[in-house]
């Protein structure tokens, strides 16, 4: 793997242990990080949701839906089709499916419990594939990538958004890509086999890039 592809990571200390809970929601910590994602991502998520362009009748798979805003807004486009998730977190899971609950009754929302790496779905399962503001956590992400494209069928989309961090130093830093990260990120989803790479930058308020990829 390329480990310029893989932005960076959080070291020790307090302000890491807070970005760990980004990347893997846990315990207490973790079920009060869920609400402030939600708001956080608002915009990134309504973003995703444009950028994928999922239509009525598409099954759309969301790696990392943490909370489950964007599942919401997906299982709202897509209609009689199927939105399902694989979250690593406990926590995001059912705050997820608390979020979702009359969808996931209704049999149009599939929320599981599962790393990226190992995805509880058959090949060529979904049209569609997103994961907004997780690939940076992913363990393994050119097997994630891979993983993804199993369940993708003929002709399914990818989209990555990615939040792209500025010279700007925050407190606490959280892991991220920067700009000069992009090509290798690119090259990384070619390498899993994906074609028609590009990249849509946007500015909300924050610049994000949202990378779109055909099976
Ligand atoms: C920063 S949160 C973003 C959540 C949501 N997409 C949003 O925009 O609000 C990252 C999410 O990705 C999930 N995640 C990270 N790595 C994962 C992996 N390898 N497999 C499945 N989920 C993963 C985390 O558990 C967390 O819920």
């Amino acid at each position: 793997m390329d480990a310029s592809a893989q932005g960076s990571k959080p070291g020790c200390g307090l302000a890491s242990s807070l970005a760990r809970q980004f990347g893997r929601p846990a315990g207490l910590a973790g079920s009060m990080i869920g609400p402030f994602m939600a708001w956080r991502n608002r915009r990134l998520n309504r973003l995703a949701v444009k950028l994928l362009q999922a239509r009525w009748a598409d099954r759309v798979l969301e790696i990392g839906f943490g909370p489950g805003k964007c599942i919401r807004f997906l299982a709202r486009a897509v209609g009689e089709g199927l939105v399902a998730g694989a979250d690593w977190s406990e926590v995001m899971v059912a705050q997820a499916a608390r979020r979702n609950r009359l969808y996931v009754r209704a049999g149009e929302v599939d929320l599981r419990l599962a790393c990226v790496t190992a995805l509880p779905f058959p090949d060529g399962r979904f049209t569609r594939a997103l994961a907004v503001d997780s690939f940076q956590f992913w363990p393994d992400q050119a097997r994630g990538l891979a993983e993804v494209r199993r369940v993708l069928g003929e002709k399914g989309r990818l989209l990555l958004v990615l939040r792209l961090r500025t010279g700007r130093r925050r407190f606490p830093r959280l892991p991220g890509f920067t700009e000069q990260d992009l090509p290798a990120v690119e090259e990384m989803v070619r390498r899993a086999g994906f074609g028609e790479v590009r990249v849509e930058r946007r500015d909300i308020g924050a610049p994000v890039a949202g990378l779109i990829a055909a099976r």
